[in-house]
């Protein structure tokens, strides 16, 4: 393992993460001695408009992977409506590779209670959700003590802290789909139904939980913005760039010595991260990675530059997605996990659409064809075809996120595809496996 430069150490930028190593952080009595609820009792004096200000002017921008402007998406919620509106936090977080969100809310649960109160305050909504992931269930206890915290302080009920203003909020955990993650499929969920995407527009905004106006954030986004009612939004703006503001959790894992998460400010590179990270584990080269989970176009060594910030990773024709960076070596094989990844994605398919219903489903089969030395050079066009039938025909983002991996991997290791076709790389998967996708 080596060991960081000074100059990389200062990339590191504790913010969201700077509570994680006190070890009660999560208990109430702790949070309150480190700044918490400071925000809150600060946020109920401004006007609510003047908070969604406050957020547009620090230019966050959504965490989830969209990178979506979080003061412009509160800023669409009508006001005068005479409609209930609501704040549902998206913490169904399971892009494979990602897990900055669990850790938050395992280690500063009252980090994100507190941006949910603030956040509905300033949208007027007095009843809020956080929809957690199913598996998550040590995280979401660690939420529903908060909630009861909160409430036993008066941060949270009627007339907190003397405001006038009453939230309820409640934690709902999740049936473990993966579809649930997307937003709408999430509201299905809320409601009582099975978890499938909407028909969008019109967005959540304006037809979202119960049919009234809703704003669901990402779990990080919420829990930024405490931080930058204490701050302010010049004090936000001096971390990150200048259009990805803002400090952001990168999770590093595969062939690295010391996985994990690290808080940096946006535009970092991948190659001052596997510093901070220890390097490479012994023996390993970097080959290809994830910018931003399994939905995102790998990226290859030529990349270690890159600005890990929304403009940088799509100029280098990738995403930033969730930032969960996951490292493969000279010791792995992108075809097999690519493979493994579109298997990840057909099961989760919630089937509502042709292009990635039957579509991954093929890509399935003739990946296992490859993997099993029975491949042949068609197959390399049938997977591009079915991708191109897939990307910008689906329903949802899932069929998209699905046909990154293919396609990046096609672009930049063909040659890996053909060694298995012409039979230079040894089967990877039996005859038996070629079947039951
Ligand atoms: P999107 O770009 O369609 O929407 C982003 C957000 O902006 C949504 O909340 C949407 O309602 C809102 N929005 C967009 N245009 C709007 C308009 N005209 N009016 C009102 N609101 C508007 O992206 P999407 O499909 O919601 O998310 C895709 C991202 O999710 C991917 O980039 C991927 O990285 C990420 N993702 C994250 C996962 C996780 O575990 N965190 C899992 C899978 C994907
Ligand atoms: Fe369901 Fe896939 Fe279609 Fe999304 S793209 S609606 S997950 S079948």
């Amino acid at each position: 393992m080596t060991t960081p430069r000074p100059e990389t150490l200062a990339k590191l930028t504790p913010v969201l993460t700077k509570r994680w190593l006190s070890p009660d952080a999560w208990r109430i009595g702790t949070y309150e001695k480190l700044d918490g609820y400071a925000a809150l009792r600060k946020a109920l004096k401004a006007h609510p408009d003047d908070l969604i200000q406050l957020i547009k002017d620090s230019g966050l921008r959504g965490r989830g992977g969209a990178g979506f402007p979080t003061g412009l998406k509160w800023g669409f919620i009508p006001q005068g409506d005479g409609k209930p509106h609501y704040l549902v936090v998206n913490a169904d977080e399971g892009e494979p590779g990602t897990c900055k969100d669990l850790p938050l809310m395992t280690h500063d649960p009252h980090a994100l209670v507190e941006g949910v109160i603030i956040a509905s305050y300033a949208i007027r909504a007095s009843r809020a959700y956080i929809y957690i992931r199913g598996e998550a269930v040590h995280a979401a206890r660690r939420l529903r003590n908060a909630v009861r915290e909160a409430t036993a302080k008066g941060y949270l009920g009627r007339n907190i802290l003397g405001s006038g203003y009453d939230l309820e909020l409640v934690v709902h955990s999740g049936a473990g789909a993966y579809i649930c993650g997307e937003e709408t499929a999430l509201l299905d969920s809320l409601e009582g139904f099975r978890g499938q995407p909407r028909l969008r527009p019109p967005f959540p905004a304006t037809h979202g939980l119960y049919a009234s106006p809703t704003v669901v954030n990402n779990v990080g986004t919420i829990a930024s913005v405490p931080y930058i009612v204490l701050g302010g939004a010049d004090w936000w703006k001096t971390m990150g760039t200048e259009k990805s503001s803002g400090p952001m959790i990168y999770s590093l894992s595969g062939r690295i010595a010391n996985p994990g998460q690290f808080e940096c400010g946006m535009g970092v590179t991948l190659r001052e991260l596997i510093e901070l990270a220890g390097g490479m584990q012994p023996g390993h080269n970097l080959r290809f990675w994830t910018p931003g989970g399994s939905s995102t176009p790998l990226l290859t060594a030529e990349h270690l530059d890159v600005p890990l910030d929304f403009e940088g990773v799509a100029a280098a024709g990738s995403i930033l997605g969730t930032t969960a960076t996951q490292i493969f070596s000279d010791q792995d094989c992108p075809v097999y996990a690519t493979y493994r990844w579109l298997e990840f994605y057909h099961h989760e398919s919630c089937g509502k659409c042709t292009p990635c219903r039957e579509g991954n489903y093929w890509m399935v089969r003739v990946y296992r064809r490859i993997l099993a030395g029975q491949g042949t050079h068609e197959d390399l066009d049938t997977l591009l075809d079915t991708c191109d039938n897939i990307l910008g025909r689906s329903f949802c983002g899932l069929g998209d996120g699905a046909t990154s991996s293919v396609t990046s991997s096609l672009k930049y290791f063909k040659q890996d595809y053909l060694d298995y076709i012409e039979g230079r790389t040894a089967p990877r998967l039996s005859d038996k496996q070629l079947v039951g996708a």
